[in-house]
């Protein structure tokens, strides 16, 4: 194969300056005795911040099952990419308590297998997966708004929305 010679002055600039977009010093570099050869891609301000997630978000509020002193429920907010992630994992990310007294002991860590983690899903039922069998069996005499957070998927990739969820249903008067 014929090697192809090029003069390096016809690509490189033995003396030359250019502006960093970001940070707006100029810089400058010189050689006196031979041309110095430098690759760069430049990028503007804009172009080196990173796009917003463009993934559909599901909002979420998780009303506690006491009421406070001003008589008033407590709300727990996060927020989940739509389709990801189940209910109790969403729960367990933003420290939001899923179990009661015993399901904190005894529950079997998401496996569906002890039906600790109910929750009632008050508003946005429709942005959620359909009831598993596992929930079909564990919650067969329950409110039919009465979900298995660790059976739950929060979304389905493309959907988007609020959904509010009672923690702890049982415990409510
Ligand atoms: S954590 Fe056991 S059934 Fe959900």
């Amino acid at each position: 194969m014929a090697a192809m010679n090029i003069p390096s002055s016809a690509f490189c600039q033995p003396e030359f300056s250019f502006s960093n977009t970001i940070s707006r010093k100029p810089i400058t570099l010189t050689n006196k005795n031979r041309p110095i050869c430098i690759s760069y891609a430049t990028t503007s301000a804009q172009e080196s911040i990173p796009a917003p997630s463009e993934k559909p978000q599901i909002e979420l509020q998780f009303v506690g099952p006491k009421p406070l002193e001003d008589g008033k429920y407590p709300v727990d907010k996060a927020s989940a990419v739509s389709g990801e992630k189940l209910l109790r994992n969403i729960m367990s990310d933003n420290k939001i308590e899923l179990y009661g007294a015993y399901g904190k002991v005894m529950n079997c860590g998401g496996g569906g297998s002890c039906g600790t983690c109910v929750v009632e899903i008050i508003d946005g039922k429709d942005l959620l997966n359909e009831r598993t069998n596992t929930e079909l069996r564990y919650l067969k005499k329950k409110p039919e708004s009465w979900r298995l957070a660790c059976q739950t998927i929060v979304g389905n990739k493309e959907n988007s929305g609020k959904v509010v969820v009672q923690r702890l249903p049982q415990w409510k008067k």
